[in-house]
């Protein structure tokens, strides 16, 4: 059995969420808005980005020191190409037990079925509303919803476990939170709603426009007759609850509302290889760096355990700390980079 490494909070290392791509086919304006990225951004090069060998290595040398799950991220996954054959890969390496994908679902009729021969079974698919014309202002690309409920569906025949990610933003989809969970409700999966975060800088946050899982539960028991869940692993993100008629769940993922960074196992490792002890990182510690100047395994086990032993970040923790000018003062890593 791994022993796995603890960082300063006695955190232990779990999860490694993986992007794998800075770019991404949405222009979602919480996440990649089009003034930002636009025509003239400059995304990755190739040679820039790690390569299938080094993410397969780094994945190796953190399955050696505790992290069982792997999850793969952007920017959006399927954009990388010949995916299927890193999660192929990353399947072979002992001691990870889990892999899962976190995609805006567009391309998985394209690819979803090489990706499930590869090994990989669980997605989850962000969708943020039911309405086509909203959903296509959201990813402001136009694309409505009935362009990813056949890709879910598509993904569900294939035998993939699914969650479905909505973001919810005061004044702007939370009408949407009940059509969603009617829709939802009939199908095999877990629909879960998410706080609007203040990841990176340019998403136009604040706390007004966040609508808690209080508010989100409160309506939904008017309507639904649902029953919380216990975690079902130490750290899960989302809080889950089970409809008493109907074989799908509900799901909240409090970051704002109720932080849960006591119990956060999760490294980030950005597609340009620097690992990130949290989503709301200043600064990355960059790996590909030294793996391409030479570093050998036993080296690379050492530098990295001492870089999970320094990790303090709690930055959900704080945030109610910090004042609106110091949030905004902090040049935090852009969502898109980092995956989520
Ligand atoms: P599961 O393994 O299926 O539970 O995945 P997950 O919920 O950890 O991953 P996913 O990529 O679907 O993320 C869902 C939401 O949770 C996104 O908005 C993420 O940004 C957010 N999230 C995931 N991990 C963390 C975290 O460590 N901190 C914070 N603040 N948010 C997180
Ligand atoms: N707040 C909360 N969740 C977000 N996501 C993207 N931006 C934000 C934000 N500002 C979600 C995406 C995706 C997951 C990786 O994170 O919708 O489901
Ligand atoms: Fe793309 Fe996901 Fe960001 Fe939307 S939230 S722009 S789909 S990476
Ligand atoms: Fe982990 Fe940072 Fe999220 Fe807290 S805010 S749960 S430390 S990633």
């Amino acid at each position: 059995m791994v022993e796995s490494i603890t960082d300063k909070f006695g955190r232990p290392i779990r999860d490694l969420r993986i992007s794998v791509t800075d770019r991404c086919n949405f222009r979602c304006s919480y996440c990649m808005p089009k003034e930002i990225f636009g025509d003239d951004f400059e995304f990755m090069k190739k040679d820039e980005l790690l390569s299938f060998e080094e993410l397969e290595r780094i994945a190796k040398i953190y399955a050696s020191l505790g992290v069982k799950k792997l999850r793969i991220t952007g920017g959006e996954p399927l954009l990388r190409k010949d995916l299927h054959e890193l999660i192929a890969r990353l399947n072979q390496i002992e001691g990870i037990e889990d892999i899962g994908m976190t995609t805006n679902g567009l391309l998985l009729k394209k690819h979803g079925k090489k990706l499930y021969d590869a090994g990989l079974r669980r997605l989850n698919i962000s969708l943020d509303a039911m309405d086509d014309e909203l959903f296509g202002q959201i990813n402001d690309r136009g694309i409505g919803t009935s362009r990813i409920i056949e890709q879910i569906e598509y993904a569900i025949s294939l035998g993939f476990e699914i969650k479905i990610n909505m973001v919810v933003q005061k004044g702007l989809n939370e009408h949407e939170i009940l059509p969603m969970a009617r829709f939802f409700k009939t199908m095999p999966v877990t629909l879960r709603f998410i706080e609007f975060m203040d990841v990176g800088n340019d998403n136009g946050w604040n706390f007004d426009k966040v609508i808690t899982k209080k508010e989100i539960l409160a309506m939904l028991e008017d309507e639904f007759d649902i029953e919380p869940l216990n975690p079902a692993y130490y750290g899960e993100v989302a809080k889950v609850y089970r409809h008493k008629d109907a074989e799908s769940y509900l799901g909240f993922i409090t970051s704002v509302s109720e932080s849960f960074c006591s119990t956060c196992t999760r490294a980030r490792l950005s597609s340009d290889g620097k690992f990130y002890g949290c989503l709301f990182a200043v600064e990355g510690f960059d790996i590909k760096q030294i793996m391409r100047e030479g570093i050998s395994d036993d080296e690379l086990v050492e530098v990295l355990t001492g870089v999970w032993n320094k990790r303090d970040d709690r930055y959900s923790d704080l945030r109610t700390e910090i004042t609106a000018e110091n949030r905004r003062k902090r040049n935090k890593i852009n969502m898109s980079y980092i995956g989520g």
